[in-house]
């Protein structure tokens, strides 16, 4: 079990579908919770930093702390570095020890970002077994450094999205299809369940070749996250929500409990509220008691 890339686990679920969490975490605390709630569910797992973390505490430092959990962990456990515009960056999270790396040109043009996501695609697999993800179309929204109005946002053409794949040799594709970053701003969202649909089938056929990641998991009701995974969602990111777990936890912490100075305490606020919320994921994905 441990540490592994994400394409095989990822081609499982397909299979079996089913989708695997996809859990973005800024620091140490969180990181250890998240593996903890997929432990107890005996969850294959995706831990995710944003470039944020990765620069601030440094890729080598996530990535050793990544390695010392997962090593001891009974699940398999990757580690991604999301919505990366550097490509530099993703050379050095893979170098460090990522083991799945998620080079964005979106924001490019098709022929600029299929250049850029094959030269972060060869330099990881040329490293061993470190798969890559791509997305093309524009997901709305404001992911940490990435930030899309509504006015860009764009859905993935289908008609391109074969050409992107296979030129550019990703391993995981990250379709645009109406789901966006943040706090949605409607409980109903319009999504394109039939693009999804049409690029799974235009892309996986009859037996799973290429695992599809669905961003934007915050927000989203639990049936149409059922739905999205029953079309072949099977990388699930969800990253605000826990970003709020984490704040209102301490929040809620502080306000009772302001003239204690353990720091030790919030930790354990923050670990037990984010082990409910990544548990209560896994439930909805499906993917508890998939991790053998
Ligand atoms: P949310 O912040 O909306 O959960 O999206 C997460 C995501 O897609 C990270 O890539």
């Amino acid at each position: 079990m441990g540490v592994v890339s994400a394409r095989e686990m990822l081609l499982k679920a397909t299979e079996g579908k089913y989708a695997v969490g996809a859990f973005n975490v800024t620091n140490i605390v969180q990181m250890e919770a998240v593996v903890e709630a997929a432990e107890r569910k005996q969850a294959p797992l995706i831990l995710q930093t944003s470039v944020t973390p990765a620069r601030f505490l440094g890729v080598r430092v996530l990535a050793a702390a990544y390695r010392a959990m997962a090593e001891s962990a009974s699940i398999p456990i990757c580690l991604h570095l999301d919505h990366c515009a550097d490509v530099g960056l993703c050379r050095a999270a893979a170098d460090a020890g990522y083991t799945n790396v998620m080079i964005d040109a979106s924001k490019e043009t098709f022929e600029e970002n299929i250049r850029l996501t094959a030269s972060v695609a060869d330099y990881c697999h040329g490293l061993g077994d470190i798969t890559v993800e791509g997305e093309l179309g524009t997901v709305g929204g404001v992911e940490d450094q990435i930030k899309v109005t509504e006015d860009e946002a764009a859905l993935c053409d289908p008609d391109q999205a074969e050409e992107f794949v296979r030129r550019t040799r990703i391993d995981l594709f990250a379709p645009a299809i109406g789901t966006a970053h943040g706090v949605y701003k409607t409980k109903t969202p319009k999504l394109h369940f039939d693009r999804l649909r049409t690029i799974f089938d235009l892309l996986n056929g009859t037996s799973p070749r290429v695992p599809l990641v669905i961003h934007g998991g915050t927000g989203l009701q639990d049936d149409v996250v059922r739905r999205l995974v029953a079309l072949g969602g099977c990388k699930f990111n969800v990253s605000t929500e826990l970003k709020h777990t984490l704040i209102d936890a301490t929040f809620d912490y502080l306000s009772t409990h302001r003239d204690e100075y353990d720091p030790g305490r919030i930790d354990r606020a923050v670990n037990k509220a984010t082990i409910q919320t990544v548990e209560r994921w896994i439930d909805v994905l499906g993917c508890a008691g998939k991790a053998g």
